[in-house]
């Protein structure tokens, strides 16, 4: 896809991932609608990208807010051509340890605190993927290509054993992207998942952080999935899950339904277990 003149709405844009995919996609020539809740960051952000790119307050979570957002880019541009879904938060605050913790004792603690990454994670990605498609006109605003991007994690793919709410909120991005992506294509728009794993943003627990490094593996840059998601637009095929890993792996991609539609496709050879009907 020609990125030249396109107009990108990247949610979570203020810091982080997000502010990187600005900088990256406003280079190409894009241009950048970035949103977030952090509005003195995404202020900065706007000054530093400068017109015609924007910063607008908008929290992911609020139905309303979506409406009233899209409707304005629809009026400024007659619609959107790229949207890349990327707010998201952990349950522990930032900056806070992770390493620990009882994560059954956490999450029982702090239920609220379980429904808002869900919230945020989930059904802010959802919402965005449903309000933006009737703005993204079949194929793009100019017939040229519409793609909507989730940031679901490498946690979307496989235990995440310190963060419960967190990875069952990226683990359903993977689920809606696998019954939406054949859905949207018939409606001209590609659908796909980033699937980040160590960025050096500041989402990250800090102990997190300290043990990678003493491991011997460091974080990669912001603009490495920011090249991820540049690359997505140019390359992802509807339903392909891309794994950013580190800038000396390169970007994973794995093609997707990973389950079968059909449930007796699945691999491997079920236990059986006889169904006993219920007695007088
Ligand atoms: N950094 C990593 O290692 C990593 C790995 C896998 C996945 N991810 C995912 O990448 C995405 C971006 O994270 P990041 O690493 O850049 O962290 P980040 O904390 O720098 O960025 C997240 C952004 O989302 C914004 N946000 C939070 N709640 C919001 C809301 N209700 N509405 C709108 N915006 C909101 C925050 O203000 C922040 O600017 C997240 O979805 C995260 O889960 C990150």
């Amino acid at each position: 896809m020609d990125l030249n003149g396109k107009i990108v709405l990247i949610t979570g844009g203020a810091g982080g991932i997000g502010a990187g995919t600005a900088r990256r996609l406003a280079k190409r020539g894009a241009i950048v609608w970035a949103v977030d809740v952090d509005d003195a960051s995404g202020r900065e952000l706007e000054k530093e990208l400068g017109p015609p790119h924007r910063y607008r307050h908008h929290d992911v979570t609020d139905a309303a807010a979506w409406k009233s957002l899209v409707a304005e880019m629809r009026a400024a541009h007659g619609g959107i051509d790229i949207a890349f879904l990327n707010a998201g938060i952990m349950f522990r605050a930032r900056g806070a340890p992770a390493l620990g913790d009882d994560l059954i004792d956490l999450v029982t603690r702090d239920f609220d605190r379980y429904r808002q990454v869900m919230a945020i994670n989930t059904d802010g990605a959802l919402l965005g993927a449903l309000h933006c498609l009737p703005a993204m006109g079949g194929r793009g605003r100019d017939g040229g290509g519409a793609h909507i991007v989730v940031n679901s994690s490498d946690s979307g793919l496989r235990v995440h054993p310190w963060d419960l709410a967190y990875g069952m909120s990226k683990r359903a991005l993977v689920s809606m992207l696998e019954t939406l992506a054949p859905l949207y294509v018939k409606r001209g728009v590609t659908m796909t998942a980033l699937c980040p794993a160590g960025v050096d943003s500041g989402i990250s627990p800090s102990d997190f952080k300290e043990r990678r490094i003493a491991q011997g593996q460091d974080y990669a840059s912001t603009d490495f999935a920011a090249a991820a998601v540049e690359t997505i637009l140019h390359e992802g095929k509807p339903g392909e899950v891309w794994m950013a890993r580190h800038q000396d792996h390169g970007f994973w991609v794995y093609p997707l339904p990973a389950v079968p539609a059909q449930v007796d496709a699945m691999p491997g050879k079920p236990r059986i277990h006889p169904y006993v009907p219920l007695q007088d």
